[in-house]
């Protein structure tokens, strides 16, 4: 069946790992990535299918309202899978509108045009949010994230995809708009921008710097391979019941600390340096304000309804990705731009 599809955000970590899946796997979809390009989108990412024929790059921002009303007109997408957003705690502290208005407001824009474009005939549409575990707030100790936590967001990320959540569960009850959301714990993998926890380690044990380790390091999150969530996003897409809800983890909890010595573990033997030299780089510096001390999934729906499950274990999702970005220094360099320069000298020194 031929489909268009509206991808948000494609040029992001996760985005381009779901364009990439979506354009080589089904030919007869036209795949949309609209993208606005912000520090995170690369379209180094997507060199790759760049010229596939079932592929298409629109550079826009989701928060400019006559611009996504036309492209909804002119392009009439049968779907979106909206992953478009800001997406970094630590940016969030710092800048917290910016959340506000492309987590919240952007997702608003996108429902409202496809609503306006769909709402007389909705048979075979769909719009499909990708979201996140930091929604549910922090666990203690114990316990797991399932489908009907209750939503209690600590950070401005988190509340600012929580709200988004709202808004797209409203959207179907209020216009009766056909939904899916998804909600994942943490990923890693290729092309995840070096700000996040294990590309800024692998980054800077490249380059002999030190490792910024938040706290005391006993903090816990529950790590999945970037291309099994992607995996997980194509199943909800396709074999998903409409209005509900996935949760999507690696059933693969860590602390931080146990996770960057594994790490630097693996570096060690990688670098060819001597066992022990990138421990030494780890630095304990000030907590992050309102760190969420716990997420860990309950994956158990989309396993028993879906048959979904993670395909690699941990270490091979690590030794894979520190081996891709070993072998992307050029992708890695092109990163480390004045732009991310100037943020780590404000979020580090
Ligand atoms: P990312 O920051 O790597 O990519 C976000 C992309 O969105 C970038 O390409 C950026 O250019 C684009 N974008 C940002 N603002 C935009 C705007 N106003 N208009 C158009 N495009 C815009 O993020 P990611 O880690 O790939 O996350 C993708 C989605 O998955 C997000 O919605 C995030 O909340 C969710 N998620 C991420 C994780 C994770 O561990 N990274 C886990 C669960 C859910
Ligand atoms: P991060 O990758 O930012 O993801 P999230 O905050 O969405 O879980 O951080 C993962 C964990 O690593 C989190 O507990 C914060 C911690 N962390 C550090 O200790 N140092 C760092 O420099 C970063 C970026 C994160």
């Amino acid at each position: 069946m031929q489909k268009t599809i509206l991808i948000t955000g494609g040029a992001g970590f996760i985005g381009s790992h779901v364009v990439r899946l979506f354009v080589n796997k089904y030919p007869n979809y036209q795949i949309i990535n609209l993208d606005s390009l912000t520090y995170a989108g690369n379209l180094e990412n997507l060199q790759d299918i760049e010229d596939k024929e079932n592929y298409t790059f629109i550079k826009g921002d989701i928060t400019d309202e006559v611009f996504i009303n036309n492209l909804f007109e002119v392009e009439k997408p049968d779907s979106v899978i909206h992953l478009a957003a800001e997406s970094h705690v630590d940016r969030s502290i710092t800048d917290p509108l910016a959340f506000a208005k492309t987590n919240i407001l952007g997702t608003m824009i996108l429902l409202n045009a496809f609503k306006n474009l769909w709402s007389a005939n909705w048979e075979n549409k769909l719009f499909y949010h990708v979201s996140t575990d930091e929604v549910y707030g922090t666990l203690g100790e114990t316990g797991l994230f399932t489908e009907t936590t209750a939503y209690d967001p600590n950070s401005p990320y988190s509340a600012s995809k929580a709200s988004s959540d709202h808004f797209v569960r409203a959207y179907g009850e209020t216009y009766n708009l056909p939904y899916v959301i998804s909600n994942c714990s943490n990923n890693y993998g290729s092309y995840q921008f070096p700000e996040k926890l294990i590309p800024l380690f692998i980054n800077n044990i490249i380059n002999n710097k030190a490792l910024p380790v938040y706290g005391d390091g006993n903090y816990t999150r529950d790590w999945l391979y970037v291309m099994d969530h992607a995996i997980a996003i194509d199943l909800i897409f396709h074999k998903g019941v409409v209005t509900e809800t996935y949760n999507i983890g690696g059933f693969n909890e860590w602390k931080n600390i146990d996770l960057v010595k594994l790490l630097c573990q693996q570096m060690d033997l990688k670098l060819k340096r001597e066992s022990g030299s990138s421990e030494k780089l780890i630095t304990y510096v000030k907590d992050r304000p309102g760190h969420d001390l716990r997420y860990a999934i309950d994956a158990t729906k989309i396993n028993k309804e879906l048959g979904w499950e993670p395909s690699v274990t941990f270490q091979e999702g690590l030794s894979k990705t520190i081996d891709w970005y070993l072998d992307n220094n050029e992708w890695l360099e092109n990163v480390n731009s004045s732009a991310y320069k100037n943020y780590y000298k404000d979020q580090y020194e």
